[in-house]
């Protein structure tokens, strides 16, 4: 039987409620924990037309997609976003716009409202300038500021969306009270998640286990202060939990990401898995890519489990993990997440983290260019 929650289908034969397109890879800014591909220039030849979208929109809806993401890069490098929201729109999307601020205009801001977006999603790095700006590798926090000034001037709910490192966290509690008073509706201190980008420089980014427990009790003396009146999200990375995520809510279960090529994912992150099939839009229709596609059927569902995950009681809450995470840290993606506390690698995150002391080992970097280098050369470009 079909495993319900409040009557939707979660074991993957169910329908995508979550459409996110990530309509190109391109934007000005340069954060080192981006989650687009490594090779994201490669891309930008091959994004997606403007009607190739409203079809992937229109077989969407068909297949059941309520809730949209457009995403990116940066979603507002499209001149085409207010014509693709309004078309969304009319098919009867809640639409949501993932963006950075830059290049949100009043004029598009305007645009977009009587386009029918529904909700804003804008992504801050800190309250001080100097710090977003030198994390961002660009000037860019007036403009972030103004952006969201004008996103609770047209009168869009808002979710403040801080990617949250060792650099930032300790700007949790001035985070609060600035979104407090801008009156915005929902805050997520999102944890980083180390993939891509975030891989690379994942020493210089993670957070010590201190920082993370210093602001888990400011966000819950927050959340006592403020009532309920802002929603505060803020979940321990799965580095420091013992437990894994579950990921996407399980592959292939509820979420279905379109990249800028028209590639069908389970995640974002997909496509560094080596040895899967990635198939675009532009080949096949998305109702096959969802439903039949090698891809999603891989690690849809639990009966692909290995142990300890398939005997394990919480198999049903976590669905063994990230596959993307498993496959980064292993080289395996059918391996338990290693952020479980019963994987056999979990030793991986917990050198990570820095809990296990060890002799210093050097190591052949994960990618070409160490993550000093990368750091450095976001700052230098
Ligand atoms: Fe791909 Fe978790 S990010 S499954």
């Amino acid at each position: 039987m079909p495993k319900e929650s409040k009557g939707i289908s979660l074991d993957g034969n169910g329908q995508p409620l979550w459409l996110t397109l990530e309509l190109t890879y391109r934007c000005p800014l340069k954060c080192p924990w981006c989650n687009n591909p490594l090779d994201f220039k490669d891309y930008a030849q091959r994004e997606l037309s403007t009607e190739e979208w409203k079809r992937v929109l229109r077989e969407g809806r068909a297949l059941g997609a309520l809730q949209l993401g457009f995403s990116g890069g940066e979603p507002l490098q499209r001149d085409d976003l207010e014509e693709l929201v309004a078309y969304a729109d009319q098919l009867g999307y809640y639409t949501n716009l993932i963006t950075s601020g830059i290049g949100l205009s009043e004029e598009r801001m305007s645009a977009l409202k009587n386009a029918g977006l529904k909700q804003v999603q804008l992504s801050l790095q800190s309250t001080k300038a100097e710090l977003t700006d030198e994390l961002v590798g660009a000037r860019a926090h007036a403009r972030k500021l103004e952006a969201a000034r004008l996103i609770k001037a047209y009168g869009f709910p808002m979710v403040m969306n801080m990617p949250v490192g060792r650099q930032n966290i300790d700007d949790i509690d001035a985070m609060c009270e600035f979104a407090s008073g801008l009156g915005v509706e929902y805050i997520e201190f999102a944890n980083l998640q180390y993939y891509n980008w975030a891989l690379v420089n994942r020493d210089e980014l993670m957070p010590t286990l201190e920082q993370v427990r210093a602001a888990e009790a400011t966000v819950n003396r927050w959340r006592e202060k403020l009532d309920g009146s802002m929603t505060i999200y803020f979940v321990i990375p799965d580095y420091y939990e013992g437990r894994p995520k579950a990921c996407m809510n399980g592959w292939g279960a509820i979420h279905l990401t379109i990249a800028p090529d028209g590639v069908a994912m389970p995640c974002q992150e997909a496509r560094t898995i080596p040895g899967l099939e990635f198939e675009s839009v532009r080949d096949k229709p998305l109702s096959w890519l969802w439903h039949e596609s090698p891809l999603f059927r891989k690690y849809r569902g639990l009966d692909w489990l290995p142990e300890p995950c398939s005997s394990c009681s919480e198999k049903e809450k976590d669905f063994g993990g990230c596959r993307c995470q498993a496959f980064l840290l292993t080289g395996d993606a059918s391996n338990t997440d290693p952020a479980c506390s019963r994987s056999p690698h979990h030793h991986l995150v917990q050198e990570a983290v820095g809990s296990v002391t060890r002799p210093l080992r050097f190591r052949k970097p994960l990618y070409k260019r160490a993550s000093s280098a990368v750091s450095t050369a976001f700052m230098e470009d």
